[in-house]
């Protein structure tokens, strides 16, 4: 029975929105004396392992950034070799996404760089597994933080919103796919502990993890201990915990 009660109090302290900083793919392929993007290339098997232990897990939303805008600024052959890995990537794995009831969204991709046929793969890829309730999925690819916040900000004059009516709330509706709840959880591999630009709006209360992993080792059992050290913090939201009331009463 005390099992039981502990196993039900473990689910409902599974983060309900997981965004993952896909990190050190670079250095994972350097480190076996390769090309960068023989990095980028073993990342997909980790995708595909963190997707599945997500879903397994109860995770109901898994954001995963996979280019920046400031990841323009590589080198052009990795560049292209990113749009055609992940077109590929995109293409082999859709009808595994559909059937495991993932609905899959792209958050980003408007720059004109990025190659039409690869657009029209995510838009494919969106209509298929559009009505799907499962998980969700954001990829976030050509995405900035910072340009999507200047980007609600556009719209928001667009819509004539009286300054004073400018709340978090109706600001937060002008984002792209404002029906995404805040993220409980980013998890950084490679060791770096940064943001670089990544859904700052979305990110403001997430608790961090930064395993040491390159991203192309990361796997299921390394996705299940950062949910594990999850559920080892104190969430306080700026407020002070029940259990801690008492203690600070004159
Ligand atoms: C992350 O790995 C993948 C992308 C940014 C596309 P990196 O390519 O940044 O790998 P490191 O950080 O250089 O090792
Ligand atoms: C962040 O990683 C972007 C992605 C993982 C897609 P970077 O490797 O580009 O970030 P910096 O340059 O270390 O901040
Ligand atoms: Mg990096």
């Amino acid at each position: 029975m005390q099992h039981a009660v502990e196993e039900a109090g473990e689910r409902r302290r599974v983060p309900r929105h997981v965004a993952c900083v896909m990190d050190g793919n670079g250095r994972w392929a350097q480190s076996r004396a390769q090309p960068r993007t023989f990095g980028h290339s073993a990342a997909e098997a980790s995708v595909i392992d963190v997707i599945e232990a997500a879903r397994s897990a109860g995770v109901g939303w898994l954001s995963l950034y996979a280019f920046s805008t400031e990841n323009w600024g590589r080198p052009s052959g990795e560049v292209d070799f990113l749009m055609r890995l992940v077109r590929r990537v995109v293409r082999k794995h859709a009808f595994f996404l559909h059937a495991r009831g993932i609905r899959c969204r792209f958050l980003g991709v408007n720059d004109p760089r990025i190659p039409p046929e690869l657009a029209r793969d995510f838009e494919d890829l969106m209509t298929l597994t559009g009505d799907n309730r499962g998980m969700t999925l954001t990829v976030a690819f050509d995405h900035g933080g910072r340009a999507d916040i200047v980007e609600a900000a556009r719209s928001l004059l667009r819509s004539n919103t009286p300054a004073e009516a400018v709340t978090e709330r109706t600001f937060a509706a002008h984002l792209p796919y404002p029906d995404t709840p805040d993220v409980d959880l980013v998890i950084r591999t490679s060791g770096e502990q940064r943001i670089s630009n990544f859904m700052l709006w979305q990110v403001a209360y997430a608790e961090w993890v930064f395993p040491p992993v390159l991203w192309p080792d990361f796997r299921a059992s390394h996705f299940l201990d950062c949910l594990h050290a999850y559920r080892q913090r104190d969430r306080r939201f700026g407020g002070v915990l029940p259990s801690e009331i008492g203690a600070s009463r004159p």
